[in-house]
């Protein structure tokens, strides 16, 4: 079993990505499956980037066992007063200087949800917004 926490900086974009890559190192390491390694990739910057895009803060929790790699993302920030709006492919309430960064296509979500074996969104306006995954090892 591994287990190791991890914590996003909102608004700060030198560091996005970072959690992510070293989600990434971990699990080459840990001689996870290619593919597997992928999907977690795609769940992990999504979610890291709307951290940094949305929240004010947010832990990461990753858990590895035989069974299953396990994130969970949980943060302080606004949280979202929709969810199924915004799990709708394209909704997105990305401001224009996010846009800019190449942020906004309303598709990490989405995307985050199709990748997961198991996926749970909560969220509490006001409070914040936490992410469960699970990506099962075979
Ligand atoms: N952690 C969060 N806290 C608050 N709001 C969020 C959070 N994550 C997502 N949202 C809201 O849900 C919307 C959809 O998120 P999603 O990741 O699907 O798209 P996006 O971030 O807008 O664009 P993309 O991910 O394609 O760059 C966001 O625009 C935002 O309004
Ligand atoms: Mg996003």
């Amino acid at each position: 079993m591994f287990k190791k926490v991890f914590r996003v900086e909102g608004g700060n974009f030198q560091k996005a990505g970072s959690v992510s890559k070293q989600i990434k190192k971990i699990l080459k390491q840990l001689n996870l499956d290619g593919e597997l390694i992928w999907r977690a990739m795609i769940i992990a910057y999504e979610a890291e980037i709307n951290a940094v895009l949305y929240a004010h803060e947010c832990q990461v929790s990753l858990e590895i066992t035989a069974e299953k790699i396990y994130m969970r993302f949980k943060d302080k920030g606004p949280g979202i007063p929709d969810i199924s709006l915004a799990m709708t492919e394209g909704y997105s309430t990305a401001t224009r200087a996010m846009r800019e960064r190449g942020f906004g296509a309303g598709l990490g979500l989405p995307n985050i949800r199709k990748t997961s074996d198991h996926f749970e969104i909560t969220s509490t306006v006001g409070v914040g917004t936490t992410l469960d995954i699970d990506l099962f090892l075979n």
